[in-house]
């Protein structure tokens, strides 16, 4: 279990990353907070590109920063994503492609995600119930 403690000092990091994202493109700034087995936060933020699908989420940003630097057990992302302003006005939920990235390094009925507008207003779920039946490393044997 992950105390609100730590969830609200996650999403603070997610709020963070997302001052940092870089899309001239959509205007839309995500920011992604991953919490490791071992205690450390790995934030990320979307980075788009003028060709377009060279983009990369927030979620993954965080993902492969983490995973480049030798981590791969995790308990808990948070999420925050809007249109280009300082306000949050919705809870962004992370794509398919992410729950699919989620899927290869995490539990999916551990890995916690939370959707966060700020510290105090946030909804949590497992990926399990983000991404039900998902494919993994398990079903390759
Ligand atoms: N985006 C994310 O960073 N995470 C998601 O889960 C959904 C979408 C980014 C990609 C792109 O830069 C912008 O939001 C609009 O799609």
């Amino acid at each position: 279990m992950i105390s609100e403690e730590k969830i609200r000092n996650l999403i603070t990091r997610a709020i963070a990353a997302r001052k940092k994202a870089y899309s001239p493109y959509s205007h839309y700034q995500v920011g992604a907070a991953l919490l490791s087995e071992d205690g450390q936060v790995f934030s990320g933020c979307n980075i788009e590109n003028a060709a377009y699908s060279p983009t990369i989420c927030a979620e993954r940003t965080a993902f492969f920063k983490a995973v480049s630097e030798g981590n791969r057990g995790f308990l808990a992302i948070a999420i925050t994503g809007s249109p280009a302003g300082e306000e949050i006005t919705q809870f962004a939920y992370p794509c398919g492609v992410c729950r699919q990235v989620m899927m290869e390094f995490c539990n999916p009925a551990a890995f916690l995600i939370i959707v966060a507008k700020s510290p105090e207003e946030y909804r949590c779920m497992t990926l399990q119930e983000c991404l039900p039946d998902g494919f993994g490393p398990a079903n390759l044997g």
